[in-house]
């Protein structure tokens, strides 16, 4: 049974990853990491303010673009519904600046960190420039519902390409145990991630206003509710495999145990937000920010998933421990590997 086996990362260990001893000199992996972590974080917290944008019918508050009536700071025209859209403006501009440090950091340090990583966050740039263009579609284009849809699907990508970068980025013991559990990850987010572009689709075109009240855009609901079948199903695969493979690493069984958490608390909000004839705003918000978590604690498991298998195929292939800090010996398979990002 899988209790029987020890969590070869403790949770100590997985803390230690996650926010390293502060007091040592940080190394340029480091510093860059916490970069990308702190993006992410923001970038889910602009997620939530762009829905409560969306939801308080504030997406036009500011009628043009890039500037808010011309001004940086409209001040005379500053209420709750422009506050939102100049708000959700001014943090996604600071999200980019931040992508441009990183940027210049990674380009900066690129003797020290692994070669993907420059690459990675000029992609991740390119991205947010793709993002900044939809947003101003969103406005200019009155929030046609295909732009707005489009918004949100670049804003989960973006986010999801954070979160790789950092997940690539931790230092990780991998055990070579972790079987069809990448796969299993990556089409649970696959499956998950189109339910929020569905999401995203009924509320760009108030489908479920209008099918509630008017009986028309009911197929755009259906397709949604749907939707919770699979997205469901593959999350509680997920779960239940993590649950019966034995030796797993601290933090995939904890992801695995999270994103069945997620799904329960997302599945109460979808139906609070439903029953409740979409009255209450901030379970909307909620209801789409736990969205987004879900993506992103997907993308996390299946990033870890992904390095525990290479680790294991790469074992299979080695007579004798590579650079890199490997632990385990190709005779012992089942020795744990420790593995850091590539240099
Ligand atoms: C990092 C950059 C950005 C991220 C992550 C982001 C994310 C989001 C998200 C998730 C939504 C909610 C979409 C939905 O509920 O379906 C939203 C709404 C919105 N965003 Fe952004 N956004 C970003 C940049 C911008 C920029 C630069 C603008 C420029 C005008 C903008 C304008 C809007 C508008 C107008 C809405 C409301 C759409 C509506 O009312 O239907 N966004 N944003
Ligand atoms: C895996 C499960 C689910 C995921 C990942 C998910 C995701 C999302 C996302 C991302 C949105 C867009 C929110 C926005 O644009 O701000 C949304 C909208 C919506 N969801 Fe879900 N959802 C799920 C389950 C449910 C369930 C179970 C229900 C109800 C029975 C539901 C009802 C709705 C409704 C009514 C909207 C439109 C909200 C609006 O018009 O403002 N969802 N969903």
């Amino acid at each position: 049974m899988a209790a029987n086996f020890p969590s070869l990362l403790s949770p100590a260990t997985a803390r230690e990853a996650l926010w390293p001893n502060t007091n040592a000199a940080p190394t340029p992996i480091d510093r860059i990491r916490r970069l990308v972590w702190k993006i992410a974080i923001a970038t889910l917290a602009l997620m939530a303010v762009g829905s409560a944008t969306r939801v308080m019918n504030a997406g036009l508050a500011c009628p043009d673009w890039p500037l808010c009536y011309g001004q940086l700071v409209p001040q005379q025209q500053m209420n709750l519904q422009v506050f939102l859209e100049w708000f959700h403006r001014l943090d996604a501009a600071l999200i980019g600046l931040s992508t441009l440090w990183l940027v210049a950091l990674s380009l900066w340090y690129r003797r020290q960190v692994p070669g993907w990583l420059p690459w990675a966050a000029v992609g991740a740039l390119a991205l947010i420039g793709v993002q900044g263009a939809l947003g101003g579609l969103t406005v200019t284009q009155l929030l046609r519902f295909d732009i707005v849809t489009a918004h949100l699907g670049t804003a989960l990508l973006f986010f999801s390409a954070m979160l790789v970068i950092a997940c690539c980025l931790l230092p990780y013991r991998s055990t070579g145990t972790v079987g069809r559990l990448p796969w299993i990850g990556l089409a649970a987010l696959t499956v998950v991630y189109t339910q929020c572009l569905l999401g995203g689709l009924v509320g760009s075109r108030w489908a479920a206003h209008q099918c509630l009240g008017l009986k028309e855009l009911c197929q755009v609901m259906n397709s949604h509710l749907l939707g919770i079948l699979p997205s469901t199903a593959m999350v509680l695969a997920l779960t239940w495999t993590v649950w019966r493979t034995p030796a797993l690493t601290y933090p995939l069984r904890r992801l695995g145990s999270l994103v069945s958490v997620l799904l329960v608390l997302q599945l109460v909000m979808g139906i609070a937000t439903f029953r409740l004839r979409l009255q209450i705003e901030p379970l909307t918000v909620a209801h789409h920010t736990l969205g987004a978590a879900l993506v992103g604690t997907l993308v996390c498991f299946t990033v870890l998933a992904w390095r525990d298998a290479r680790s294991d195929l790469s074992q299979n292939r080695l007579e004798s421990p590579p650079e890199g800090g490997r632990l385990g010996t190709a005779e012992n398979p089942s020795t744990p590997t420790v593995s850091t990002a590539e240099v």
